[in-house]
């Protein structure tokens, strides 16, 4: 009896409930039979470890080849099937699987970028080598220590900072604070960042002075609430960074806009900040919205 007969007579309850459990296929007994036909594509990652548990123990690069036939096509899919099936040691940070949460952020292939959103090359014979975020302390495997990089963040209050409230009571009802089209779009390119540190570790001038210098991603963030037209803490947050360490550390190198896995431009961001700075730009002011 075909399927598709065997569905037909299931609807029409012709068949026992017995007889209708045993046609039932599952999804995962599809994949099973599907896969069992295909060739073998076997791909190698070779993957840092580094466990704080074993500190005589240095660090290492450990391979594991899985079959790209059983495994989503991303990188982070091959880490998530790697600690399933292979070794369930492998530490690394992931959420959101689409490029959203930031977490996944690591040195994949020479590049930092998101594993969720960097597919695995299976064309390359040659194995495909994994590292946590460069210059970064390790906390585990592939899990960068970020409490530096929050902390600077943290310095830069990012939230807006207004001295007068327009929120004012009119007749019982919250009046909001509207913004123009035109100045909202003036955050275009800025408040997409995810935070993701990629563009930061990839600052050479980060690597060095990360301590003192805010790097890209920060500064960044710290240009977005500079030039929110809603924000009245301008000056302050300007004043904040003047100092030779938390702007001036930049050398307009770009491998921050080069790599950023959003497409943003931190290193256009860092070239405006330093032009209000000198006196050069000033922020446009708000015009009131009707
Ligand atoms: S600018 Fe890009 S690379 Fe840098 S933190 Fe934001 S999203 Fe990540
Ligand atoms: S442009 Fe500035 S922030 Fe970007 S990589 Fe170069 S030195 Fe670092
Ligand atoms: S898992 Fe969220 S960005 Fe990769």
């Amino acid at each position: 009896m075909s399927r598709e007969m065997q569905l037909f007579k299931v609807c029409k309850g012709v068949l026992t409930g017995l007889q209708a459990r045993n046609i039932h296929v599952t999804p995962a007994a599809f994949a099973a039979v599907a896969e069992t036909k295909k060739a073998p594509r076997n791909k190698t990652f070779a993957v840092y470890r580094w466990n704080p548990d074993e500190p005589d123990k240095k660090p290492y690069m450990q391979e594991y080849t899985i079959d790209l036939n059983t495994c989503g096509p991303m990188v982070l899919d091959a880490l998530i099937k790697i600690k399933n099936d292979v070794d369930t040691t492998l530490t690394f940070r992931r959420s959101c699987r689409e490029g959203i949460c930031g977490s996944c952020a690591m040195n994949i292939g020479g590049v930092n970028t998101l594993a969720c959103i960097s597919k695995i090359d299976a064309s390359s014979g040659k194995a495909t080598k994994i590292y946590p975020l460069p210059h970064m302390y390790v906390v585990k495997d592939l899990v960068p220590d970020m409490n530096n990089f929050y902390r600077q963040y943290k310095s830069i209050q990012p939230w807006l900072q207004r001295k007068d409230s327009k929120q004012k009571q009119t007749g019982g009802a919250l009046q909001q604070d509207i913004q123009s089209i035109e100045e909202r779009q003036r955050l275009d390119g800025l408040y997409e960042c995810i935070l993701c540190a990629c563009c930061s570790t990839a600052c050479p001038s980060y690597w060095w002075n990360g301590e003192k210098y805010l790097g890209p991603a920060v500064l960044m963030q710290a240009y977005r609430w500079i030039i929110d037209p809603k924000d009245a803490a301008t000056a302050q947050r300007l004043d904040n960074l003047r100092d030779p360490f938390s702007v001036y550390r930049c050398h307009t190198i770009m491998n921050c806009t080069k790599t950023c896995p959003k497409g943003l431009n931190p290193g256009r961001a860092i070239a405006e900040i330093k032009k209000l700075l000198g006196g050069v730009a000033k922020k446009e002011e708000a015009k009131a919205v009707a």
